[in-house]
């Protein structure tokens, strides 16, 4: 079975094909117009998807060797994200559907995420534990199988992503902020500061960045001088930070619960360091620790097109009346 992908839900364009789960093509085009405001501009972010989507899905098309004539199905992100953003996508979507009288398949852009490390460790199997870390999003999710999911916890404030972009907008890196806070910091001294970990010796499994992100911030205020004669400590100390913070609560859930493997996905899993700490964690507790390849943990249509093709063998496809949802909760969530 062949699934187009089309993914529109922030700053990324994207379309993918994918025949019976492998990849044939994919292409992705990042907004980088948003680099000089700080954050997304959700109404350029829109305008962005209207210019680049004719072109990325006629090369997605090119490039897969196949023609629009074989695509046995559309799966188009429905939500969470910008409902103007997401609005493009779907509207692209129906009319392929329409045009071709193909199904076509709304996804959940989260449930795109935690199953995007399939990619590279095929034998991926639930259940697992998820950790899926994005701009927006940062929850640990119980994956019972396919479409059964239990958030066992969540950000209390800021998602990580959220919080590695404002600290690159405070020490003047631009946005998004998370690849050069990682760049920056491999040559940074971890002695420098302490920051403080959210959530530290707390029970539970939830996050919380918004106190370091401050800390951060009062820091800079306090020692201006740092953004320029210490920039790589500063950044490396608050990695440091971010990434304990996130590995704290994992490590709970890890140790208080049987799960044979943990699995990272979003935009942050992309990041050595996070890598590096949670396979040390896992592999103290004898848990596997599996990660998409780094092209698949930033927004992208494979994960996608990958979901809409499961919900298909499930029997599962939506009409055309389907619409974007900004907070479009996860399917399958158990109690
Ligand atoms: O999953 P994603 O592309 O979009 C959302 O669904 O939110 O994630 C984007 C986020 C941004 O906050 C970006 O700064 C962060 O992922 N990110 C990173 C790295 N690469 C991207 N954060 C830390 N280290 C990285 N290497
Ligand atoms: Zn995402």
């Amino acid at each position: 079975m062949i699934v187009l992908g089309i993914e529109t839900s922030c700053d990324e364009t994207a379309a993918a094909i994918i025949q019976d789960g492998e990849i044939l093509s994919s292409v992705v085009s990042t907004h980088w117009l948003h680099n000089s405001y700080g954050g997304v501009v959700p109404e350029l972010a829109s305008r962005a998807h209207l210019v680049l989507l004719p072109p990325i899905l006629d090369q997605a098309i090119d490039e897969s060797g196949i023609s629009l004539e074989a695509i046995d199905a559309v799966a188009v992100t429905r939500g969470p994200g910008l409902i103007g953003a997401l609005l493009v996508g779907i509207a692209a979507a129906k009319a392929i559907a329409f045009a071709r009288n193909i199904p076509v398949i709304g996804v959940n852009h989260l449930e795109g995420h935690l199953w995007s490390a399939v990619f590279e460790s095929s034998d991926l199997k639930p259940p697992f534990l998820a950790l899926l870390v994005s701009g927006g999003h940062t929850m640990l999710v119980d994956v019972e199988e396919f479409g059964k999911y239990r958030i066992i916890g969540q950000t209390r404030d800021d998602a990580a992503g959220e919080a590695f972009d404002k600290v690159a907008v405070l020490c003047g890196l631009g946005y998004p902020g998370g690849a050069q806070i990682e760049k920056r910091a491999r040559t940074g001294d971890s002695a420098y500061y302490e920051f403080p970990i959210g959530m530290h010796g707390q029970r539970g499994y939830d996050f919380s960045f918004s106190g370091l992100k401050t800390a951060v911030a009062t820091f800079l205020r306090k020692n201006p001088e740092a953004k320029h004669d210490h920039l790589a400590d500063l950044l490396c100390c608050f990695q440091e930070a971010a990434v304990a913070s996130l590995i704290e609560p994992t490590c709970r859930a890890l140790r208080q619960s049987n799960y044979q493997a943990l699995v990272i996905s979003g935009g942050v899993a992309a990041n050595l360091r996070l890598r590096q700490r949670l396979g040390e964690e896992a592999e103290r507790v004898g848990v596997r620790f599996l990660y998409p390849g780094l092209q698949l943990c930033t927004d992208n249509a494979i994960m996608i097109a990958w979901v809409g093709w499961k919900r298909l063998l499930k029997g599962q496809k939506d009409g055309l009346e389907m619409s974007g949802e900004a907070n479009f909760p996860l399917p399958g969530i158990l109690k």
